[in-house]
Parts: structure tokens; sequence; C-alpha cells
């Protein structure tokens, strides 16, 4: 067993599916994006491990390019509300966009990004995300490409963080609630 391993109570998304989502989801996508002018949006830091895994399987040509923003979760005024931390480094306009997410959970944080690159004129954009909590939701929101659909408890993993930890590990799991309850 591992380290990290100690605090989780239980597998979600194991390594071995993690990889066959990639797979499966990367070869949607190079169908959709032959012929297109792809520009693949990761959202940091969350985005990390599954932005890479991902894209080893999308056989097409691409540009690779991340965000970091911070959505303002609990207010109810969304709409525009975003920090951003780290910009594009180029122009999008005219290019079709893929925005790739660890997790969709409220849909605040790709609502804002959604509207911000649709005033700086992208031709397309779409949302890739490994995790889809719908429960969760306040902003409606269907991504076109969704690894899994899973119930509203706390996930850590494969780039999803607790405090900033377990981001390392190569699955997604259920942290232990005596976790939470240290800190
Ligand atoms: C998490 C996650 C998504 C977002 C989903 O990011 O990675 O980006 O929240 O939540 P929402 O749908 O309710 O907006 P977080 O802001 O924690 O930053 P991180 O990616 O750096 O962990
Ligand atoms: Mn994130
Ligand atoms: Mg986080």
């Amino acid at each position: 067993m591992k380290n990290l391993d100690q605090d989780i109570k239980s597998v979600v998304v194991s390594k071995e599916r993690i990889e066959e989502i990639c797979q499966t989801l990367g070869e949607r996508i190079t169908k959709d994006y032959r012929d297109k002018d792809l520009i693949c949006i990761g959202l940091l830091k969350g985005c990390s491990f599954f932005m890479t895994d991902l894209l080893k399987y999308v056989d097409t040509h691409l540009e690779i390019e991340y965000m970091d923003v911070s959505s303002y979760h609990g207010s109810t005024e969304s709409t525009g509300e975003v920090k951003i931390n780290l910009d594009l480094s180029r122009s999008i306009e005219g290019k079709d966009l893929l925005i790739v997410e660890d997790i969709v959970e409220t849909g605040t944080t790709l609502n804002s990004i959604i509207d911000l690159l649709t005033y700086r004129k992208a031709k397309s954009i779409e949302i890739v995300t490994l995790l889809d909590k719908p429960n969760r939701r306040k902003i409606p929101m269907t991504p076109k490409y969704i690894g899994e659909t899973i119930p509203d408890e706390f996930v850590v993993g494969y780039g999803l963080d607790y405090n900033e930890n377990y981001r390392n590990m190569d699955y997604i799991g259920l942290l232990k609630e005596e976790v939470y309850k240290k800190s």
C-alpha cells in the first residue's frame, strides 16, 4: 500500500479506467477536430494530469495553452466574476477551443471562462472533463466529452486536491472523513 492510499476510503476511478477514458475520449476528439484549428486550453491546476494523458491519444494538429482562474464559489452572481491568475499566451480569435477540466461541479468556473473566450471571439468552444458532478450544478451546462459521471462526494487524486494535497495520486478516490476532521 502506498503512503497516500491510507487516507482513501475507496477507489472511484481506477488508474486502468482513467487510461481507458483517455483513449476513448482522445479518439472521439481526433475525429471531431480533424481539419479544425484546435487549441486545447487546460485549466490549472486540476487539469494537469488528465490533460497530458488525454492529449497523447489525440492524433491531430493542436496547440496547448493553459489558464488559471479562480471563480468566486458561493457567489450568486457568477457571470464574469473570475480572477485570472494566468492568462493565455496568444489570441484565440477564430479558433476552435477545447477546454480541458478535471471536474465540473457548479459550472461557475467554466461559465466565466466561456464568457471570456466568447468575448475574445473564439470560433467554437467545447468542454472535455474527466469527471462530472451534475448534482452540484448551479449554472446549466453539459460538457460535450465526459469521462465519468459521479455522485456528490469528495474525491481527490489525479489532479484533484484537498487543501492542495493528493493531486499526485494516479487514481481518483474518496477521502476518509477522519482526514477532513484533522484539519
Ligand atoms: C476545481 C476544479 C474545477 C472547478 C470545478 O478547481 O478543478 O476547475 O473547481 O468547480 P465549479 O464547477 O464549481 O466551478 P479549483 O478552483 O479548486 O482549482 P484547482 O484546479 O487549482 O484545484
Ligand atoms: Mn480546477
Ligand atoms: Mg481545487
